[in-house]
């Protein structure tokens, strides 16, 4: 809202979370989708190029549009990075603004072995859930920004907008703990998660039929974050659902996230020795309980274009396709229909 008004476009990636479609509902913003590499053997999508990024320009500058701003997911819920640096060059460039989703990256540039913050590559807006990765309370986030490409004043008055008049003060308390913790010991306090996330990679790599998302699986991969680990349990002939409830209910591990083929494990500060120990332990009691069989050769094969997602075309906008008339359909009877959004489609595939 502060850098799109109705008819202006928003370039972003396809699988952007909901929350940017909701902003586009909220503002009248046009997409201009960019579709991210995709991995089909980790059923992982990775992040969008400085190229991918190039191109859209082109490609609305071809249909005599303009982008009004650029929203990267940066680092995805996988910790995949994208080329922030020459993707803000890019923009700035036409003096498009961009605003990074760094929803799972409050942490990033408070170590050596993370990526550097979005912020400190050249994005004028980061959105960050402090509460994801730091030790703030659940709700609370931080929007910053630098530069003058994008009008504060119409930040403050979206803002004022969007939120209660009547801020938590439990939150920015807890906020401004985090950013206090942070602060007083900011060259190591990372050091213990990224120890052990490196140590339990170690350990998890000398497991059969157990593979480790490396660093650069996707040609698109420019960074990944270490305290993210995802683990693909295809090679056991699980899924990583199944894996999932093996590992939280006979060894008291949590997963951050689950998908068909792997799931994903956040280290943070909170991490300690004896979750890496029986994480390890799961994993090998999956390794010695189910069926192994070999890695699949040429692994560049796997990686493609979201093409699933590539034939969907925009019929109307998502502020129109919010207010417009809806009926249910089952997904069968769905062919050739249009629907409000494609989280709702995905959705409704999954459940099949
Ligand atoms: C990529 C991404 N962006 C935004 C959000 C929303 O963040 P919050 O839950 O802090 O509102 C999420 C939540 O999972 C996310 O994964």
């Amino acid at each position: 809202m502060a850098t799109c008004s109705p008819g202006d476009t928003l370039i972003l990636p396809r699988n952007c979370h909901i929350s940017a479609i909701s902003a586009m509902v909220l503002s009248g913003a046009l997409p201009k989708y960019i579709v991210p590499e995709y991995d089909f053997k980790w059923d992982v999508a990775g992040g969008i190029t400085p190229s991918q990024v190039n191109d859209a320009i082109k490609e609305l500058e071809m249909e005599g549009r303009k982008a009004a701003a650029l929203l990267v997911v940066s680092p995805t819920y996988h910790g995949i990075c994208s080329n922030m640096d020459e993707i803000c060059h890019i923009c700035h460039s036409y003096n498009i603004p961009v605003i990074v989703d760094e929803a799972h990256g409050a942490h990033l540039g408070f170590h050596p072995e993370l990526p550097s913050s979005s912020l400190s590559q050249g994005a004028d807006l980061a959105v960050q859930s402090t509460h994801k990765v730091l030790c703030s309370l659940t709700q609370s986030s931080m929007l910053h920004m630098q530069g003058n490409l994008v009008d504060r004043e119409r930040i403050s008055k979206s803002l004022q907008m969007l939120q209660s008049s009547s801020p938590s003060y439990l939150l920015l308390a807890s906020l401004d703990a985090a950013r206090a913790q942070l602060s007083e010991n900011r060259e190591a306090i990372f050091d213990k998660a990224i120890d052990l996330a490196l140590e339990a990679r170690s350990l998890i790599s000398k497991i059969p039929g157990i593979s480790i998302l490396e660093f650069p699986s996707f040609s698109s991969f420019f960074q990944i974050d270490p305290l993210r680990l995802t683990i693909g349990v295809w090679q056991l002939g699980l899924s990583g659902f199944e894996a999932d409830d093996i590992l939280c209910n006979d060894f008291g591990v949590v997963c951050e996230l689950v998908g068909t083929k792997s799931f994903t494990l956040a280290f943070n500060l909170g991490t300690q020795r004896d979750h890496v120990l029986r994480l390890v332990a799961g994993l090998k009691h999956l390794s010695q309980t189910s069926h192994f069989s070999q890695p699949v050769k040429d692994e560049g094969k796997n990686v493609n274009h979201f093409v699933c997602l590539d034939d969907i075309r925009i019929s109307m906008s998502p502020r129109e396709a919010f207010f417009a008339t809806k009926r249910k359909v089952s997904i069968r009877d769905s062919l050739g229909e249009i629907v409000e959004s494609l989280y709702v489609l995905i959705h409704l595939v999954f459940q099949l």
